[in-house]
């Protein structure tokens, strides 16, 4: 058999055949399932978009009603999952309990029944559900309190903060926080998602398959840039240290969190509707003092690296509207990660009807029949 070119990172090397979205990165183009993101994001719910990228298409009002109703039943997590998650350390990153917790359903629910059209529906249900809960839960956990239950009246982001804060979140900022993951639901086969889709791709259960997209997301290169991005901000302090600060990482060719992107090189239209969101809550709210800074962030990079197309990406604004949020900017990945549970199921029940098991080959550039010698003979 022929072998290819190697390519680090795969990149431009098409992994799947897919349906679920499409990116256009040179115009800026997001759509999942054919539907253009600022549609979804304006007139649509995250709970409705998870059914169309899942399902394949929107759903009536009767089967979201139903799918909404299951999720809310879904969203307690048992004692004894519960019990376990006390015992997590304060220490932990929000990210590696969330994976401990999304590999510890799988404990009390995998199955394996994946041939099994309900089986499918009962996970996809069950961690749209819980996984919220728990990212709550461990949050009130660690800070020595006795976490809330789902609040049955409140619909999916509302529940969130609710947990969050132990309040009913102000309408507003539900609604932000429900578009929130609407935009950070799905994004082609980035680095997570391919990840679930090489663990689907062996059959085991769902459960595993977003444990493991998890651990792939909490990298700083990934999902976890936008805690990143606020303590740059913070670091930065004015918007008059910008353009030295600036200069210096560019000098020095260091990353700036919140920029590039290995498809968009373009501005990220998930980016401006962020920053759109961002200046709805600072109307209601009052500004905020990271704002300016990272307008004048954004225009020195674009000055300094637009022409190599690179732009703000999904995680420059989003922690600065978590932030308004009242949300610890140690759960902004796990935001991320709430709402992309979404894509990776997208891609999960696709990858089971490709049912090929991902086993890419290598090009060798190691040393061959070598010899096994001896420890005393070892320098
Ligand atoms: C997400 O894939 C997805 O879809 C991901 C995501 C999703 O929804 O799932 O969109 C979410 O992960 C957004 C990205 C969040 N990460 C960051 O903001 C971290 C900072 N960004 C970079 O690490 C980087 O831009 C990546 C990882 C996002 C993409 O990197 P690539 O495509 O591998 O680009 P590269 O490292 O090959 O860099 C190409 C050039 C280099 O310069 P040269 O050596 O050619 O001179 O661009 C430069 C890089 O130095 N570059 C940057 C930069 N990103 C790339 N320079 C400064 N700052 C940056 N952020």
């Amino acid at each position: 058999m022929n072998v290819c070119e190697y390519i680090p990172g795969l990149e431009n090397i098409p992994a799947a055949k897919s349906s679920i979205s499409y990116v256009d990165g040179q115009e800026g183009i997001l759509e999942y399932r054919g539907i253009r993101i600022e549609e979804l994001a304006t007139k649509g719910s995250f709970v409705e978009t998870a059914y169309l990228l899942i399902w394949g298409e929107l759903p009536t009002q009767e089967e979201l009603d139903a799918f909404e109703g299951e999720i809310r039943y879904h969203r307690r997590i048992k004692y004894r999952i519960r019990d376990m998650m006390k015992c997590f350390p304060e220490t932990g990153h929000p990210m590696d309990a969330l994976q401990t917790s999304a590999a510890a359903l799988g404990l009390f629910y995998a199955r394996r029944a994946l041939d099994n059209p309900d089986y499918i529906r009962q996970a996809v249900v069950r961690l749209l559900a819980k996984i919220p809960t728990m990212v709550a839960a461990a949050h009130q956990m660690r800070r020595g309190n006795d976490p809330i239950q789902p609040n049955d009246n409140l619909d999916y982001a509302a529940n969130f903060l609710y947990m969050m804060t132990e309040q009913k979140p102000d309408p507003l900022a539900a609604k932000i926080f429900d578009v929130c993951l609407t935009l950070h639901a799905e994004h082609t086969i980035n680095a997570s998602t391919f990840s679930a889709m090489v663990t689907a791709s062996t059959l085991t259960d769902p459960y595993a398959v977003v444990a493991s997209a998890v651990g792939t997301l909490a990298g700083p290169l990934h999902g976890g840039a936008n805690e990143e991005v606020l303590a740059m901000l913070e670091e930065i302090g004015s918007v008059e240290n910008v353009r030295p600060y600036i200069e210096k990482l560019v000098a020095n060719k260091q990353k700036i969190m919140g920029f590039g992107h290995r498809v968009y090189k373009v501005k990220d239209p998930r980016a401006t509707i962020l920053q759109n969101l961002a200046e709805q809550l600072f109307e209601k709210t009052g500004r905020d003092e990271y704002y300016a800074i990272a307008q004048e962030v954004e225009k020195v990079v674009e000055e300094k690296l637009g022409h190599k197309g690179i732009y703000a990406n999904v995680d420059f604004y989003s922690g600065l509207v978590y932030r308004k949020l009242g949300i610890p900017s140690d759960l902004f990945t796990p935001l991320f990660a709430i709402a992309r549970v979404a894509g990776w199921l997208a891609h999960w029940k696709e990858q089971l009807a490709v049912n090929r098991i991902f086993r890419p080959t290598q090009v060798y550039i190691g040393e061959r029949n070598q010899p096994y010698v001896p420890m005393e003979k070892r320098l």
